[in-house]
């Protein structure tokens, strides 16, 4: 008998429901015959030798059903890629199906079809907190019928034969088939062309009962009884209604700016989006056709594109209200930033990289360019004494060990001659004693390599906040 859940503390039924249908929108059903699967599976009670549940997600285009499966991902593991996902339409042939299983051997493509469901495929989709996998056959009409003989085994015994003759077993997994079957019927019944009944002429309760009804007809024209038999729901997805749109609109918006926050940290801002731009959103993202799966595109597009733009510019100021509205034009949204406090002006604009290593010097003068520093590069001693002359940079950052010197003697030099210039040192290697005091004395950070950009540039953004140089002399 597979062993029931053993996380310390496994989330609680009521708070699964809540979690789920906080991710997926305005789907109940689908939520209501998903978790008893799921605790069928946590009591140990769940049968060995067939999967823990078999669901066939039916219903309109971006209403949720593979949102669905993502959003328990998340829930159970903490990350919605932790799905074995199998795009049906990549295996419209029969011959195709060995990519799934793997060729047998002495077969043609034995060897070089590595199969994309083994035990190993299973367990990476499990998660310290949780041992049931998630197995998704997206779009399952578009399989090849070799497809289905392959189905109904896992099905029916929680089986699968490779080419190579292991065994998979799939008696912890939760098994998903989305699929389109009858979405032109629902599609006619939503939106009736000209002359039939008006889609407004029912209420939504004979709506869902009429899509449940052209779902069943399709599947069962579509696939053998026996196969119709393994599945233990059918779930009829329903079209999304307004709240339920602006709900998802909700989330998107929502992930955004939890994105400025994590992103951008004590630069970070808030979002004020208006009634009217999320009227907007919803009209260009949202259709009958489509449901919602255009939101996202078009928040991008209109939100966080035009957003980013303004971040770029430095037209945020830290802690600042962004208010969103639709703009006169009426085909675009107007972002106004409100507020905040302005960054100090830079002190520091451009600096100078020594390194004799070409790899380096590109890589962190790239580096301090996408940060907006201006970027000068020598690699020597000798070198670094004409940029200084030339351009006098504002900081620099120099390698330790250099072909003629080092680069603490010619830290000392530079500040000699220039002794508010803020000096970095980057080295693969521990300093030598000597060196070390020097750096401290003179208040010299030092970059271990290898440094991220990041480490950078804080670096130098914290020796912004300027440091009384007169010390450096007294030094
Ligand atoms: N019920 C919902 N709750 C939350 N988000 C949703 C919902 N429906 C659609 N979305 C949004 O729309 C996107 C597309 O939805 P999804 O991929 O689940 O569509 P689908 O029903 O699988 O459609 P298809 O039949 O075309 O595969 C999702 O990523 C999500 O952003
Ligand atoms: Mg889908």
């Amino acid at each position: 008998m597979p062993e029931a859940h053993d996380s310390a503390e496994p989330i609680r039924s009521d708070d699964l429901i809540d979690l789920l249908s906080r991710k997926v929108i305005g789907q109940p059903s689908a939520i209501e015959v998903i978790i008893p699967s799921i605790q069928l599976h946590r009591s140990g009670l769940a049968p060995e030798s067939r999967p823990v549940g078999v669901f066939l997600l039916l219903g309109p285009t971006g209403t949720g059903k593979t949102r669905t499966v993502e959003a328990l991902a998340e829930v159970l593991h903490g990350s919605s890629h932790k799905v074995l996902r199998i795009d049906c339409g990549e295996f419209q042939s029969d011959h195709e199906i060995a990519k799934l299983i793997g060729a047998p051997p002495g077969y043609i493509g034995h060897g070089d079809s590595k199969p994309r469901l083994t035990q190993g495929h299973l367990a990476e989709v499990k998660s310290p907190d949780c041992d049931l996998s998630l197995v998704l056959f997206d779009e399952i009409e578009k399989a090849a019928p070799a497809m289905t003989q392959l189905l109904l085994g896992i099905l029916d015994r929680a089986t699968l034969r490779l080419g190579d003759g292991t065994e998979v077993d799939f008696a912890q997994t939760l098994i998903f088939l989305t699929s389109n079957l009858g979405a032109r019927g629902m599609m006619d019944a939503i939106k009736p062309s000209m002359g039939f009944t008006p889609a407004g002429s029912r209420t939504p309760g004979e709506l869902s009962t009429q899509l449940d009804q052209i779902a069943i007809q399709a599947v069962r024209k579509h696939f053998s009884p026996e196969f119709v038999n393994r599945i233990d729901h059918v779930v009829t997805y329903r079209p999304l209604d307004a709240e339920s749109v602006a709900a998802i609109l909700d989330q998107h918006i929502f992930e955004l700016e939890r994105h400025v926050h994590t992103r951008l940290g004590a630069r970070s801002f808030d979002l004020d989006v208006s009634a009217g731009a999320r009227a907007f959103l919803i009209e260009r993202g949202t259709s009958p056709e489509y449901g919602a799966r255009e939101l996202r595109r078009m928040v991008h597009r209109h939100l966080t594109q035009p957003l980013a733009a303004l971040v770029a510019d430095d037209a945020v100021h830290p802690g600042a209200v962004v208010h969103v509205d639709v703009a006169e034009s009426g085909d675009a949204l107007s972002l106004r930033p409100e507020g905040g406090a302005a960054r100090p002006e830079r002190r520091i604009e451009k600096v100078l990289v020594v390194d004799d290593n070409e790899a380096i010097l590109r890589w962190t003068e790239r580096a301090l360019r996408s940060h907006r520093y201006e970027a000068v590069t020598a690699s020597s001693v000798r070198d670094a004494g004409r940029a200084m002359a030339s351009t006098r940079p504002d900081a620099a950052v120099l390698d330790y060990v250099l072909p003629d010197g080092d680069g603490v003697a010619l830290a000392m030099e530079i500040l000699g001659d220039h002794p508010d210039m803020v000096v970095v040192l980057m080295s693969g290697m521990e300093l030598d004693e000597e060196d070390e005091l020097v750096c401290r004395h003179l208040d010299i950070p030092i970059l271990t390599k290898p440094f991220l950009v990041d480490e950078l540039v804080v670096l130098l953004e914290s020796r912004e906040a300027a440091v009384p140089r007169a010390r450096w002399r007294t030094a």
